[in-house]
């Protein structure tokens, strides 16, 4: 085996990347691809922790190959089975049918339901522990981190943290495996939007996983997606501690829904006004052009938020309903929300954020700016106090 894709001498990495998939779960883009990590141990057994997506399965089984040999695998310890890291399962099962496969009681529900595999079964529950011979491993149950079934995986002997999805962001590792390797910048961007766009849910269930894990010695976090964390584990814990108590930076954003430009004028006028008082992160997108994956991303990064629509038979715009239906969904609190949109022959569009604001209830800064046909001058000037005022407010309390 190739030693620079060893984490410790006994520890390898078995990933791949993916840079042909376009949408992650076939909805998230992925331009900048994706890698869904693998790990193998070699002790006096063999264990894998978590196999690749089916795409790559060849691949994957000849990297298990070459650093194995003829040796079988003992153990395959699958914290997660989204087919995404349990794809190769199958094969794996194959080409070694005396492995025992590790999960706990709900993991063999999945195993069944999605590749009728029925024994071999290996059932361990929280704090249990596996003697490899060296390393000594133990499973803290963590569901929800991202399905019912998810477990981490800590190796106590060499304390490194197998952290299935969560730790874990888009992004293809283009050479660099480890955090010293790597732009970390680069990674925070992807890591968010995987945050936001995936884990985001769970954010409650992250901050109590991240109570439990913080008495964890760790040396090492080794996420199945992304860098793995070798030279500062606390970054990535922090970030997701961060973005899962919904803290934010001083920023806006802003995102409409528009046919014919009159609510993109709005959006544009009203970023001015909050760029002038002296906020310098404004992002201003059109729903209609840029995947809502960013978009969230962004929204988890900063604290106000400005939303607007067109009216569209008689309700609001198909891509700002997206915008708002995931922003439910994803529970994100503590943000600062202004209202705006158009309408000409029906309104639809403002009255259904007002619904939505109700519901999330984040704060609101000002009343719904409507304007009829086209923004005049009563619009504009309350899109004047609309963006002053957010910019006062993002600027004295960023978090
Ligand atoms: Fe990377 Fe929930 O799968």
């Amino acid at each position: 085996m190739d030693c620079r894709l060893s984490i410790m001498e006994r520890v390898h990495w078995i990933g791949v990347n993916d840079r042909e998939t376009t949408l992650f779960e076939n909805f998230w883009p992925l331009d900048r691809g994706v890698c869904y990590n693998s790990y193998l141990i070699t002790d006096e057994k063999v264990a894998i922790i978590d196999t690749v997506k089916f795409n790559k399965t060849e691949q994957y089984l000849s990297k298990v190959k070459e650093v194995i040999g003829d040796r079988k695998v003992d153990y395959l310890i699958v914290n997660h089975m989204e087919p995404d890291h349990s794809g190769s399962m199958k094969a794996l099962v194959a080409a070694y049918p005396d492995m025992q496969i590790v999960g706990n009681k709900k993991t063999f529900d999945f195993i069944r339901g999605f590749y009728d595999i029925t024994e071999n079964f290996l059932e361990v529950a929280e704090g249990d522990e596996l003697d490899l011979g060296y390393h000594k491993l133990k499973f803290f149950l963590t569901p929800m981190i991202h399905w019912p079934e998810t477990m981490m995986t800590y190796d106590q002997t060499e304390k490194i943290l197998f952290s299935m999805d969560a730790f874990g962001g888009f992004g293809s590792l283009d050479g660099g495996l480890f955090d010293d390797e790597v732009n970390v910048e680069f990674y925070e961007d992807e890591i968010r939007r995987y945050y936001s766009n995936i884990v985001a849910k769970y954010s409650p269930i992250v901050q109590r996983a991240l109570g439990r894990l913080g008495a964890l010695d760790l040396n090492v976090i080794a996420p199945t997606h992304g860098p793995i964390w070798r030279t500062s584990p606390k970054t990535i814990v922090d970030y997701y501690d961060k973005w899962s108590r919904y803290e934010a930076e001083e920023g806006v954003v802003i995102v409409y829904g528009t046919m014919y430009g009159n609510t993109a004028k709005m959006a544009d006028y009203v970023a001015r006004i909050i760029s002038e008082n002296g906020v310098k992160n404004v992002r201003v997108y059109d729903a209609s052009k840029t995947h809502l994956s960013y978009i969230l991303s962004d929204i988890w990064r900063f604290k106000g938020v400005i939303l607007g629509s067109c009216a569209y038979n008689m309700n609001i715009f198909p891509a700002m309903e997206l915008v708002l239906s995931k922003l439910e969904h994803t529970g994100l609190k503590n943000r600062y929300l202004g209202v705006f949109g158009n309408k000409s022959w029906s309104g639809g569009g403002v009255s259904a954020i007002d619904a939505f604001a109700e519901k999330v209830k984040w704060e609101r800064i000002g009343s719904s700016i409507e304007a009829t046909y086209t923004p005049k001058d009563e619009e504009f000037k309350a899109l004047v106090k609309l963006g002053k005022e957010m910019a006062q407010r993002v600027k004295d309390n960023p978090l």
